[in-house]
């Protein structure tokens, strides 16, 4: 086995290489190797200068978040900055990849810093729901002031080393590999051309009004707690360093066993977790990706295909659409470079062509279509798309209907895949795979392999109405409109669900995305709807009847007429309408009642969506909410939110509602299996 810590001696250098793949995470091994290391170094009289390098993709990315929640294995991270830092011979870290967290906190021990271009520097630990614990929140204020210390830390905001430098969190950037830069810039502390302090030494300036006016501004942040408690250890900074780093410990080890800090962990290693998918193919290289469409899901899915450097291009029928698009990806990809997210120098590479027929796009390596919501005018699309684009692999952005139809209409069934974005397209990292029954594993490979070059977070779905997402969303939508007619109001409604930590209500987010679409699903399902179950979609369909579509009608469920939008006024006669009609006597709601009914109607299509295998992993629903519905981060994602409620007290909870309507709150039988079995949805993820 490969050691995880390294020494060489080169004259009067002692280095020290890092070598913990894939990120040189600081787990036990690195940690008791680092100590080991410096103390060898130190004991050597020929020894005058160390310095510390990572082997591989990063010098150190944190704390190994693995071994969080698990007894701690000494030596601890505190423990080895403070030796680094007491060490008599002087040390110099160089940065590259990921000097973050703990890397960070380590580095900024070191009596000096290098940093590699391209490296990225920060305190990410608040998206983790703790803070930093290695003696970051005492040693970055003593470096860099209290309040760039605050900005950092209470933020997670990662930096290049050009800020870091301005800052003064760095003493130079140099280039070459970081061994050789390593030993150079060991050299330049012994000729005294490198500047070498002690960082736990420097005294720290008071900061006037800084730490309250940064507690002022947190005050509002629902459900998360570390940034504030963050701002506690910051605090600290300005007595004496060994009380500082107790209270910071002290912090740390506190938020270590919050809620928020399992739920944040989870949301981690999700967003890594979705895109493995075993395919046993290779992918297909794409250099030119044809979109099929360009309104508002073509123009944001080319936005997002050109920020990752593919050459596109639009085919739009529709002239002035085509016209009003390209202006937009212009406008998206002007935004994205003030954002930092493209390079000024890349914009101007970017290849956008637009054309009025498919033929354009004959060399298309991948071909994405973004049409009208028909089946009869994707199937039209899509066999032009596959006798145009002989090579080519097809993609549909369907939102609900039935890819294996789509491919029966072709050739060649096999290159068909649905690449499901979420609007707007060059924002949302969510992207759902949808693998058809005949699609290939070229192509479901192909697709995940584009996922990571678009920087999103790819989940596998199987075909089904409305696949994994909006299969669910349907779901608590219903529950929604049930306590909707059943007497809470629409504000209310979206207020105790922006309280439970979503980014929007159900109202809101409806208004938002047009509700000529669920009333598009709600028309198309009709036929096949059961007389016994009880509909829900009254109130949706008069305001649609009246024109009233959502946000760009300017009424919807709201009245956006004003700057501050309202209730639409007209909903308090159509619900009494609505009420009568159904014989409804309204009664109201608690916040908690509303959040309780709106998370079990979600869990329990969730579990039916698991059993029916459009999901393969409870994991991979979680993603798919984390990153494609704005449910709250810290709180993990419906499945594992789900196992923090427990099963039981779900199914107790379902049996309670099933007295009110037994089809809409049945029990789903994986649930009820999982009461049996006393587990929970986590230990299904690693079966599957
Ligand atoms: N601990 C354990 N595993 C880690 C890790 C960490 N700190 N950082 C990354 N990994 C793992 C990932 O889970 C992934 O594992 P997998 O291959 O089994 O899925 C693998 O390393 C590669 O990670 P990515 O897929 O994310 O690789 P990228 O190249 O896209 O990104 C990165 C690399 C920028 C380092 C990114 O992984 C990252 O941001 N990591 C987290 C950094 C972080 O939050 N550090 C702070 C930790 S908390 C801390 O330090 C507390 C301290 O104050 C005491
Ligand atoms: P849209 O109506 O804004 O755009 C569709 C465009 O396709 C129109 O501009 C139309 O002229 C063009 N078009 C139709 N037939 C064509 C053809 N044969 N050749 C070239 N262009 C043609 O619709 P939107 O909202 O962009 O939706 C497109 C698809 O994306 C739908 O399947 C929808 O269900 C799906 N989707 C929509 C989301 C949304 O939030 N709007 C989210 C995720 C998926």
């Amino acid at each position: 086995m490969t050691e995880v810590v390294v020494t060489e001696i080169i004259g009067a250098v002692g280095l020290i290489a890092l070598q913990n793949p894939p990120v040189n995470a600081a787990g036990a091994a690195l940690r008791a190797g680092l100590v080991a290391a410096i103390e060898t170094l130190e004991c050597d009289p020929d020894i005058r200068a160390i310095a510390l390098y990572g082997v591989g993709r990063s010098f150190i990315a944190g704390a190994d978040i693995k071994e969080f929640g698990k007894p701690p294995s000494e030596p601890l991270l505190p423990d080895v900055c403070n030796r680094l830092e007491a060490s008599t011979k002087p040390s110099v870290a160089v940065l590259h990849g990921a000097a973050l967290g703990g890397g960070l906190e380590v580095a900024i021990s070191a009596h000096a810093r290098v940093a590699l271009p391209g490296v990225q520097l920060g305190f990410p630990e608040v998206t983790l729901g703790i803070i930093p614990g290695a003696g970051g929140t005492q040693r970055a204020p003593r470096l860099i002031g209290i309040p760039a210390a605050l900005d950092l830390i209470t933020t997670g905001r990662r930096i290049g080393p050009e800020e870091a430098l301005s800052l003064g969190l760095i003493d130079r950037i140099e280039t070459g590999a970081p061994r050789e830069v390593a030993l150079t810039q060991a050299r330049a502390v012994l000729a005294g051309d490198l500047p070498r302090r002690v960082t736990g030494a420097l005294s720290v300036a008071q900061d006037g009004n800084g730490l309250a006016a940064a507690r002022a501004k947190l005050s509002n942040t629902k459900g998360v707690t570390a940034p504030l408690r963050a701002i506690d250890a910051v605090a600290a900074s300005t007595g004496p360093m060994a009380e500082g780093l107790a209270k910071e410990r002290a912090i740390f080890n506190d938020c270590l066993n919050t809620p928020e800090r399992a739920g944040l962990v989870h949301a981690f290693f999700a967003e890594r977790a979705a895109g493995k998918v075993p395919t046993g193919a290779k992918s297909r290289n794409v250099a030119h990706i044809g979109v099929i469409g360009a309104g508002t899901m073509g123009s944001g899915i080319a936005t997002a295909c050109l920020m990752a450097g593919f050459a596109v291009t639009v085919v739009e029928k529709d002239q002035t659409v085509l016209t009003k698009g390209q202006k937009a990806i212009g406008r998206n990809l002007d935004g994205a470079v003030k954002r930092g997210k493209v390079s000024a120098a890349a914009r101007a590479d970017i290849q956008l062509t637009g054309a009025a027929d498919i033929g354009a796009i004959g060399k298309a390596d991948l071909v994405i279509e973004a049409v009208f919501e028909e089946m009869d005018v994707k199937k039209t699309v899509l066999k032009e798309i596959e006798g145009s684009c002989p090579g080519a692999i097809l993609a549909t952005n369907t939102s609900y209907l039935d890819i294996n139809e789509m491919a029966r209409a072709l050739n060649a069934p096999e290159r068909l895949i649905g690449l499901h974005f979420f609007s707007p397209a060059h924002i949302m990292r969510l992207l759902e795979v949808v693998v058809a029954d005949r699609t290939s594993p070229e192509a479901i490979a192909t697709a995940f392999a584009l996922a990571k070059k678009l920087r999103k977070v790819a989940v596998a779905s199987q075909v089904g109405e409305g696949f994994i997402g909006n299969r669910i969303m349907s779901a608590y939508r219903k529950a929604a409109d049930f306590m909707l007619l059943d007497g809470a109001s629409v504000s209310q409604i979206d207020a105790a669900i922006r309280g439970f930590g979503f980014a929007m209500g159900p109202f809101e987010m409806a208004d938002l995305a047009g509700l000529d679409i669920s009333w598009a699903a709600r028309k198309r399902l009709a036929a096949t709807r059961d007389p016994a179950h009880r509909y829900h979609g009254d109130l949706g369909d008069a305001l649609c009847s009246a024109g009233a579509m959502g946000r760009k009608a300017a009424l919807g469920y709201y009245d956006y007429a004003s700057d501050a939008p309202k209730e639409n006024p007209k909903l308090p006669d159509m619900l009494a309408d609505i009420r009568h009609a159904q014989k409804i006597t309204p009664r109201p709601y608690s916040n908690d009642e509303i959040i309780a009914r709106y998370t079990t109607a979600m869990i329990a299509e969730a579990a039916r969506v698991l059993a029916d295998g459009i999901a393969a992993r409870p994991i991979d629903i979680d993603a798919v909410f984390l990153f494609g519905y704005g449910f709250p981060r810290w709180r993990g994602g419906p499945m594992f939110f789900a196992d923090t409620l427990g099963p039981a007290s779900l199914v107790a909870h379902l049996t309670q509602l099933q007295t009110e309507d037994r089809h809409f709150w049945a029990t789903p039988p994986l649930l009820a299996q999982l009461v049996r079995d006393n587990r929970q949805f986590m230990h299904l993820n690693s079966e599957a």
